[in-house]
C-alpha cells in the first residue's frame, strides 16, 4: 500500500472511532436521573421501568377510587406506590416535590386464602399502573395522569384538562397533588415542614 493512501485509512479509521466515542462521553457526563419522566415524539408518557428500584411510598387495601372498583369485598385491590429516590429526598429536605416528579401506582389484585394462608389477604395477580407527572413546562395544569393496562408501552394523558383524575387529586390529596396523608413517613415530614394545603382532612 502507497504511504499516502495508508496514512488516508489511518485517519478515517481514527475519525470514525473519534465519533463514535464523542456522543458517549457526552451521554456520562449529564447522566439522566433515575426515573425521570420520557415521552414519545407524539407526546405519550413512555411506561416507567424499573420503578420497582425507586421508593416505596406505602401501600393501600380496597382503597380503589376508580369507577369501575368491584364492591366484591373478596376482590379487593392491592395499590402500591413508587417515586424515584431524587424526588423523595427533596421532599425530606422541603416537604414538596419538585418539577417532573413522576409517580408510580401499581395495581395488585388480592386473595385471603391460599398456599398456607387462611386470614387476612395477600397481593395476586399485576393490573396495571396508575401514573402521575408534575411537569408545568408540559402541562397546562402543572399535574398530568396516566393509565397502563398491564402491558401497554406508552399512554396519552387523561384528558381533557382537569379530569376526574387531576380533580380529585387537586381537591383532597394533602400536599400539592399527592395524597401524603395515607403514606405516613412523609405525612410527618410534611406536618414538619407545614406544607399540608389548608383545609385537608387528615386520617
Ligand atoms: C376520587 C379520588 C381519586 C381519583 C378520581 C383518582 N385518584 Fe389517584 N389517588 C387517590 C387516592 C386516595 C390515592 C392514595 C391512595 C392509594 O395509595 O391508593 C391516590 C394515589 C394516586 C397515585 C400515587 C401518588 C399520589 O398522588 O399520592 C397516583 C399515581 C394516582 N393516584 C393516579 C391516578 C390516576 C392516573 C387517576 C385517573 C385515572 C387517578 N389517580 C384518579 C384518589 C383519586
Amino acid at each position: 500500500m502507497p504511504r499516502s493512501i495508508y496514512f488516508a485509512v489511518l485517519f478515517a479509521a481514527l475519525a470514525v472511532i473519534a465519533i463514535e466515542k464523542s456522543p458517549r462521553v457526552a451521554a456520562s457526563s449529564s447522566p439522566k436521573p433515575l426515573g425521570s419522566p420520557e415521552f414519545t415524539a407524539d407526546g405519550k408518557l413512555v411506561r416507567p421501568g424499573g420503578y420497582r428500584k425507586w421508593v416505596f411510598l406505602s401501600s393501600g387495601y380496597g382503597m380503589s377510587y376508580s369507577q369501575s372498583a368491584s364492591a366484591d369485598q373478596e376482590h379487593l385491590m392491592f395499590t402500591n406506590v413508587f417515586v424515584p429516590p431524587a424526588d423523595y429526598d427533596y421532599f425530606l429536605e422541603h416537604g414538596t416535590w419538585p418539577e417532573k416528579t413522576m409517580f408510580v401506582l401499581e395495581l395488585y389484585g388480592s386473595q385471603s386464602k391460599g398456599s398456607i394462608n387462611q386470614h387476612g389477604h395477600f397481593q395476586t395477580e399485576f393490573m396495571g399502573l396508575d401514573v402521575e407527572v408534575k411537569d408545568a413546562s408540559r402541562f397546562a395544569d402543572k399535574w398530568a395522569y396516566f393509565g397502563f393496562d398491564a402491558t401497554e408501552k406508552s399512554a396519552a394523558a387523561a384528558s381533557p384538562g382537569k379530569n376526574d383524575c387531576w380533580k380529585c387529586h387537586d381537591q383532597n390529596a394533602a400536599v400539592e397533588h399527592s395524597f401524603v396523608q395515607f403514606y405516613p413517613a412523609l405525612l410527618s415530614i410534611a406536618k414538619a415542614k407545614k406544607t399540608i394545603k389548608d383545609g385537608m382532612k387528615l386520617p
